[in-house]
């Protein structure tokens, strides 16, 4: 089959930047990425400086290709119908109620997108699932496709992503590899091909790996829950620190030298955030429980306790720091988002220390660089911070001087912050950044694996 026009439906955080890198590596191929949320597609059609997500070298290929071969429309029905491969890159958060909920993925946005492919086809197309999703999950697509099509023939082919945000356009240049999986079928595999096709206009062969279905599904939660099993590691070991005396980040370095360990993921940190790590796990846990591997599902659940604990850890120094008493305490959060050049705060560890500081009657401001005061303000009505004590928001404008503040938690590794003014504010180092011995001699600094006196 040969493709001249890709839809990619959900126009995210993964559906944007993946799109934008095919439409520019494929200048023969038409790619339009279509959204049920007609605001965000109006913003991805506006000034590039204002794009819905922020990520470093997104607004210059965006530039590049919008128009030429890159298009964003709210015309779902139109655009599935014309084109010959469809991307599916909607969210799968963790269910919040009936069967599993707290734990197995909503696949509800997963099963709408299928019904309107079904809905809307009038000729065979290569589905793709884009989106993170549990292993099995194939099969409900198939049935839906199959159920409303009328004779249409559709492959379904996984295809998860693995970008990070804040490094997304890099990833997507320089893949460390491409996961292609497809039915072992004759038609299977001749969809797989056209899909390595695609990615071999600047991904090299030997980075493409061709495989069945179940392990493309799986490898993504996989590796979501290893990543994030080595930042509970070394995060667990930061209590350890703490009370030994051992410096996190010496240990750190020399366990990472290891060859067989690597140095990757090994920082400390206040906990890792982000719409993925965690409801991946869960996922993973829910699937375990589900073919009765209790204990493999408990190993994997206890990466997510470490991280509760971890953000639970840090807070309690914060307020220990006070003797309990916050009240009227101005307390300046710097960093929202769940790590640094990003705008995506969901599951960020902030959003959890601060709403634990607002409920014990602490005036909290926070302060990002690529947040937009909209964003912050929605997340205290997700997450129910209580309304009459919402933290003020300063604009990333702001002259970066924090004298006033009786404490200042540090939130992001953006290395920025080292020029920023706190006074003699006590600062809170959530992310062990601030080993400069300028700001040490003038602040006192309590980080993760240090008591605080
Ligand atoms: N964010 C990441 O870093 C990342 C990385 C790898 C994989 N993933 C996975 O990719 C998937 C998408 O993640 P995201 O962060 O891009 O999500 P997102 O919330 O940023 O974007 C999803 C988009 O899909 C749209 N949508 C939902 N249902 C729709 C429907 N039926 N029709 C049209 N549009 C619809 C939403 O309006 C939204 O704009 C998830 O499964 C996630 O786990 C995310």
């Amino acid at each position: 089959m040969e493709i001249k026009n890709i839809c990619c439906i959900g126009a995210g955080y993964v559906g944007g930047p993946t799109m934008a890198v095919i439409a520019f590596k494929c200048p023969h191929i038409n790619v339009t990425v279509v959204d049920a949320n007609s605001e965000k597609i109006k913003a991805w059609n506006g000034p590039v400086e204002n794009l819905p997500i922020y990520e470093p070298g997104l607004a210059e290929v965006v530039q590049q290709v919008r128009g030429r071969n890159l298009f964003f429309s709210d015309d779902i029905a139109e655009n599935i119908e014309k084109s010959e491969m469809i991307f599916m890159a909607v969210n799968t958060p963790t269910k919040t109620e009936g069967q599993g909920a707290g734990m197995a993925a909503d696949l509800r946005y997963v099963e709408a997108c299928a019904n309107d492919i079904a809905k809307y086809s009038k000729s065979d197309k290569i589905v793709i699932e884009k989106s993170t999703l549990p292993v099995r999950t194939a099969e409900k697509i198939e049935e839906i496709l199959k159920e409303n099509s009328n004779g249409i023939h559709f492959e379904i082919l996984s295809n998860p992503e693995f970008l990070a945000e804040g490094t997304a356009i890099e990833d997507l240049f320089k893949s460390d590899r491409v996961l292609i999986g497809g039915d072992k079928t004759k038609s299977g595999q001749k969809a797989v091909q056209t899909l390595v096709n695609i990615y071999s206009n600047w991904i090299p062969k030997e980075k493409i790996l061709t495989n069945n279905v179940w392990s493309a599904e799986l490898a993504k939660l996989a590796s979501n829950a290893m990543l994030a099993q080595r930042i509970s590691s070394i995060n667990s070991l930061s209590a350890l620190c703490e009370k030994t005396g051992a410096d996190i980040d010496e240990l750190s370095k020399a366990i990472g030298m290891d060859h067989r360990i690597g140095p990757h993921f090994l920082k400390a940190s206040v906990g890792f955030g982000g719409s993925c790590f965690q409801k991946d796990i869960l996922n993973l846990v829910y699937l375990c429980n589900h073919y009765g591997l209790n204990e493999v599902a408990e190993y994997w659940h206890q990466v997510i306790k470490i991280n509760d604990y971890q953000k639970k850890r840090f807070t309690k120094k914060v307020i220990e720091h006070f003797n309990g008493n916050l009240k009227g305490k101005k307390i300046s959060i710097i960093g929202w988002g769940f790590k640094e050049k990003t705008n995506d705060s969901r599951e960020s560890a902030s959003i959890y220390v601060a709403k634990w500081l607002c409920e014990l009657g602490a005036k909290i401001e926070i302060f990002d660089f690529h947040m937009s005061e909209d964003k912050i303000k929605k997340d205290f009505i997700t997450y129910d911070f209580i309304t009459n004590n919402y933290p003020t928001i300063l604009s990333p404008e702001k002259e970066k001087i924090f004298k006033s503040s009786h404490a200042i938690i540090l939130m992001t590794g953006d290395p920025r912050i080292t020029k920023f003014n706190f006074g003699s504010s006590c600062v809170f180092d959530g992310r062990n950044v601030l080993k400069l011995a300028s700001l040490k001699s003038k602040n006192k600094i309590i980080s993760l694996d240090k008591p605080n006196d």
